[in-house]
């Protein structure tokens, strides 16, 4: 059964490895316009988005993507009323395979865009590249951690290196606010 082409993750993440606060609030330090830029832009190139209850991007383009939205409220698969083209999954119910063909999208890239359950879902899954942002200097104590397991002896850089991918060149998005990217590949 087809599946999309390939996978991909999206995170912007603190210096410590967190991507949102402990209330779920993205602080304003981790919003910084380059990435914006480079993550919808890259959205709208993805056959599909895949995400949790909380991680929906928002902007202007969402309505006309495809989405997974990953849910255990449901045994399997169940069309999503509140949002357009958009499909709920449980994977312990259905495989990624049967998921993207009842959602119906054309051959194409996957995007992973979180929140951590997600993000660390499909580390098992597989993601042919992982495109993670950084802040440096913003620290989020006791925040949600890009993926499960991260803290002060596992990095964000640590989980994707031992599943198998490995660092690109880092890229500066925005050098007053110390926002770097680094592309991982398979
Ligand atoms: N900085 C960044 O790059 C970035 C990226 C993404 C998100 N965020 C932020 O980080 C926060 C993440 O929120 P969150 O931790 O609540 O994560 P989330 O993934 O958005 O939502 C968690 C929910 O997703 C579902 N879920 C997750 N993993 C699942 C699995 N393996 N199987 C079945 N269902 C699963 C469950 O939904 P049900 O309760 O429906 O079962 C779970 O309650 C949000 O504030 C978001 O805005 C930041």
């Amino acid at each position: 059964m087809p599946g999309p082409s390939s996978i991909a993750g999206y995170a912007i993440v603190s210096a410590d490895g967190m991507l949102a606060d402990a209330n779920r609030r993205i602080p304003d330090s981790l919003k910084i316009e380059a990435d914006q830029k480079f993550f919808h832009n890259a959205l709208d190139r993805a056959a599909a988005v895949v995400h949790g209850r909380h991680s929906h991007e928002g902007g202007p383009g969402a309505a006309r993507r495809h989405r997974l939205i990953v849910t255990r409220r449901i045994a399997a698969l169940s069309p999503d009323t509140r949002h357009p083209n958009s499909l709920l999954w449980n994977p312990k119910g259905a495989s990624l395979e049967e998921a993207w063909a009842l959602l119906g999208v054309p051959a194409g890239p996957l995007a992973v865009i979180g929140g951590p359950d997600v993000y660390g879902l499909f580390l098992d899954i597989g993601y042919d590249k992982f495109h993670l942002s950084r802040v440096a200097g913003v620290r989020i104590p006791g925040g949600r951690p890009v993926f499960p397991g991260i803290g002060p002896r596992r990095s964000p850089e640590d989980v994707l290196a031992n599943h198998g991918l490995k660092p690109g060149a880092e890229r500066v998005l925005d050098q007053a606010a110390g926002a770097t990217l680094v592309s991982w590949r398979r």
